[in-house]
């Protein structure tokens, strides 16, 4: 077992073009070396920009924060997944907790834009986590098995990358514990070994998000089963960012 190592700076509805530039020249001065895969997904319109710029130098991906469910037409303001290959990127995000919490979406919803983005020749994060509520009433197990099964189903998940990021721990600054990660990352090879097979389980990475900083990052990456990190606050910093992907 040879899994990928995976860091990825989600900078949300951050940083304007100029401030993108600075931000990935930063990044760029120190880029940690290429056995660790770097993806940074900037917001829609500065995406293109970033891809050229990272692009002479090889060392890192770009992704789209979200694409459409649909596959093209009359959607204002919506974005594809055939428009989001098309300008260079590689990944898409799928499923963050914010567009599930601001913008309704369901598992269902992800699951068509995840079959768009893999007919599109794009890899897909899929982000999946609990709320608090979920974790106190002690179904958090149950809440990340339904997310997976209902989006993942039917689906070729050769190129498709877990995230688990717990919603309570996005932007609060209170991190998961090592134990609570790894048992939650354990629990999604189980599940995922349910939904595929064994190698399926063994072979996909499986991201942390949620309060992953340069702190905490080597102690939540040295777990067995946490391949890397879903980054969002930490990685418009060129500093914090560089020193996570420096944290295996
Ligand atoms: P955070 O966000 O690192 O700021 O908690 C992570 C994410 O939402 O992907």
């Amino acid at each position: 077992m040879n899994r990928k190592k995976i860091v990825a700076g989600n900078w949300k509805m951050n940083k304007t073009l100029s401030e993108a530039i600075e931000l990935m020249s930063g990044i760029l001065k120190n880029p940690g070396d290429n056995s660790v895969t770097k993806i940074v997904f900037p917001p829609y319109p500065v995406i293109s920009a970033i891809t050229n710029f990272v692009g002479a130098s090889g060392s890192f991906s770009t992704g789209a924060q979200n694409c459409s469910e649909h596959a093209s037409g009359a959607f204002t303001g919506e974005v594809s997944a055939a428009i989001i290959k098309s300008i260079g990127c590689k990944y898409v995000l799928v499923g963050h907790s914010e567009r599930r919490q601001y913008f309704g979406e369901t598992n269902a919803i992800s699951s068509k834009k995840i079959k768009l983005a893999l007919e599109n020749k794009l890899n897909v994060i899929y982000c999946i986590g609990e709320t608090l509520a979920e974790r106190k009433a002690n179904t958090h197990f149950d809440v990340v098995k339904t997310q997976l099964t209902e989006a993942l189903q039917g689906i070729d998940p050769t190129n498709i990358i877990i995230a688990y990021e717990p919603v309570w721990a996005i932007g609060t600054g209170e991190t998961a514990t090592q134990a609570q990660a790894q048992e939650m990352h354990a629990h999604i090879r189980v599940c995922l070994k349910n939904l595929f097979n064994s190698d399926v389980a063994n072979n996909t990475p499986i991201l942390y998000g949620g309060s992953c900083n340069a702190q905490n990052a080597a102690e939540l990456f040295a777990c067995p089963d946490i391949d890397g990190g879903l980054i969002g606050g930490a990685s418009l910093k060129a500093d914090d960012f560089c020193k996570i992907i420096r944290s295996f």
